[in-house]
């Protein structure tokens, strides 16, 4: 990446801004039910604080507030985690932009402050000017390492950069890095793809099509693909309107000599919730009344003899209902199968995938897991993420 880091940065006695992404799931009680955005982000935190900075002042949303104070959304429990990982205490503002918020981070005694949510401003994802330079006289110094949300030209993710010195954090830097070997990758190289929608992931397929030598395709997505080929698919989820569209992928695929793997059978049942009939079916066709809800035996065979080949693999989107432990197999083998592969570099995008890497237990033994669901699609599009765009070349 030829980007400025942290590490270009002379920070010794500064304060330094530092937008995380720490738009973490919390339950109904307000508990963090996944901290890896949080641990993620520690390796920056503690190179800034090791590298003599005065303050470390984090800044990130949490869910969608869109522009007003919303309780259950303050980062108050984000505060309590980061302290517990970081093990020292954190200063949480009520308030990210202001002279009661300066005064606030002069005199704190803490070296890690936390700002309050900053989508409680509506300015924040318009990108507003004003807005922006509010966070930058916080501060002397501008690090981004919110990967998951690279891909918003917001107030803190991409303009406050135009105030301050700034540099993107590890965290940025590894993404780039393992993301970026999924668009030059070393040969075979496998991709898998799977989540409810063909539509989610197009502009994506568009573009690995030109470097992939083989695509899996699992999940509610194949689908349309084995409708836009003829086959049934009794009452699975589909999307008529992107039939045409499947099958020209499928074409092009041909036309590119990418081998396109879809299922070859299916686990169905005549109902997602309290199913009477659960059964695998024989080939690749779905009777009607039934719906798959996960990829067949036959076919996680032949997903992971593919795998067994590859050099290169980017796994993107569940292959099943995984959430559901009796429609997880197909997800959780190729989860196991990844983990074991050896030789080969394994990159998991982001959202689902991530989860059920998680959920699996193999994340640790993957070669990169994004922290980015949007940013990592959009990244693997090909698209210049505006986060990382507004950090300055290094000279
Ligand atoms: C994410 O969780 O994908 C990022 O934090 C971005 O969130 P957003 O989709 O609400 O912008």
């Amino acid at each position: 990446m030829n980007k400025v880091t942290v590490k270009d940065l002379d920070i010794k006695n500064k304060k330094v801004i530092m937008r995380v992404d720490y738009n973490v799931p919390l339950n109904d009680s307000l508990v963090i039910t996944d901290d890896a955005r949080i641990r993620a982000s520690m390796e920056t935190i503690q190179y800034i604080l090791s590298a003599g900075a005065q303050k470390v002042i984090l800044m990130s949303h949490l869910g969608r507030p869109k522009g007003k104070v919303v309780e259950t959304m303050r980062m108050n429990p984000v505060a309590v985690r980061l302290s517990e990982i970081l093990g020292e205490p954190v200063k949480k503002l009520d308030d990210c932009i202001g002279d009661k918020a300066k005064e606030e981070i002069k005199n704190a005694s803490e070296r890690v402050i936390l700002l309050e949510n900053v989508r409680f401003y509506s300015q924040e994802e318009k990108g507003d000017k004003e807005f922006a330079k509010s966070l930058a006289d916080l501060a002397d110094i501008y690090v981004n390492d919110a990967f998951g949300t690279a891909h918003r030209a917001h107030a803190s993710t991409t303009i406050i950069a135009q105030f301050l010195p700034s540099g993107a954090g590890f965290l940025i830097e590894k993404e780039i890095r393992y993301l970026s070997q999924a668009l030059n990758p070393e040969k075979p190289y496998i991709v898998i793809l799977g989540g409810a929608k063909v539509s989610d992931k197009i502009a994506v397929v568009e573009n690995l099509i030109e470097k992939a030598d083989v695509i899996l395709i699992g999940g509610a997505m194949a689908y349309t693909f084995l409708k836009s080929q003829g086959h049934d698919i009794g009452s699975s989820r589909v999307e008529e309107d992107k039939l045409d569209l499947a099958k020209s992928i499928l074409e092009k695929a041909i036309a590119k000599n990418v081998r396109i793997v879809l299922p070859v059978d299916h686990l169905i049942v005549d109902a997602i919730d309290h199913p009477h009939s659960k059964k695998t079916t024989a080939d690749v066709n779905i009777s009607k009344g039934c719906l798959g809800v996960d990829v067949g035996p036959k076919t996680i065979a032949l997903f992971k003899e593919e795998l067994r080949k590859a050099k290169t693999v980017l796994w993107n989107g569940p292959l099943g209902i995984f959430e559901t432990a009796d429609y997880a197999q197909g997800t959780q083998e190729i989860a196991l199968t990844l983990a074991d592969l050896k030789g080969a570099t394994v990159i998991v995008g982001g959202g689902d995938s991530a989860a059920a890497a998680s959920l699996f237990g193999v994340k640790d033994s993957l070669s990169h897991v994004s922290t980015g669901g949007g940013a990592s699609l959009e990244f693997l599009e090909g698209k210049e993420l505006p986060g990382i765009a507004a950090i300055p070349d290094k000279k």
